[in-house]
């Protein structure tokens, strides 16, 4: 039950947080997307590519289930993790949410080159950000228990999330 679980736009900072975090706290770090890389043997991209969008949710929210019944974990969840109400439940009930608050000039700089993330290979990614960001904005924020400024480095983040919990 005691797992900690960071969400937050793609680009907030989730994965290297979570990795200080493991190294500071002791526990054990499982990123959510390489978790489900694993398990299906193939990328997000590529799960994307074959079952869409929808597909990947699926195996997603199979993630969401077979994490939170392991304990003392830091969980990173994907970015849209936290649109699914019913991962968002599995969630809650899982551990304490933290969100990663990251601004959206920031956001935009760190995932100016992204290739890997499906949902930003677009023409106008920029725009895409901010029309993603506005929708899933309130979700975030409705779903967690913990927030988190993420404009600093994921060292200074950690420290803030551990100096809370
Ligand atoms: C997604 C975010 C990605 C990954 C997939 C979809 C999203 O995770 O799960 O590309 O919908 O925002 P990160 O937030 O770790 O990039």
């Amino acid at each position: 039950m005691n797992n900690i679980i960071l969400c937050g736009f793609m680009g907030c900072g989730k994965s290297s947080v979570g990795r200080k975090l493991s190294k500071k706290s002791g526990r054990e770090f499982v990123d959510m997307d390489r978790y489900i890389e694993e398990k299906t043997g193939m990328t997000v991209a590529e799960i994307f590519a074959e079952k869409g969008e929808s597909g990947f949710r699926e195996i997603e929210t199979e993630a969401c289930r077979e994490l939170t019944d392991r304990e003392n974990l830091i969980i990173a969840a994907g970015g849209g993790t936290l649109t699914i109400q019913e991962n968002v439940e599995i969630l809650r009930k899982g551990g304490r949410i933290v969100f990663l608050d990251v601004s959206y000039e920031t956001l935009c700089e760190r995932l100016a080159r992204d290739t890997r993330r499906p949902l930003l290979q677009v023409e106008n990614r920029n725009e895409k950000i901010k029309e993603l960001l506005e929708k899933r904005l309130p979700l975030y924020k409705n779903a967690a228990s913990v927030f988190i400024n993420g404009n600093f480095s994921s060292t200074r983040v950690a420290e803030n999330i551990l100096g809370i919990l």
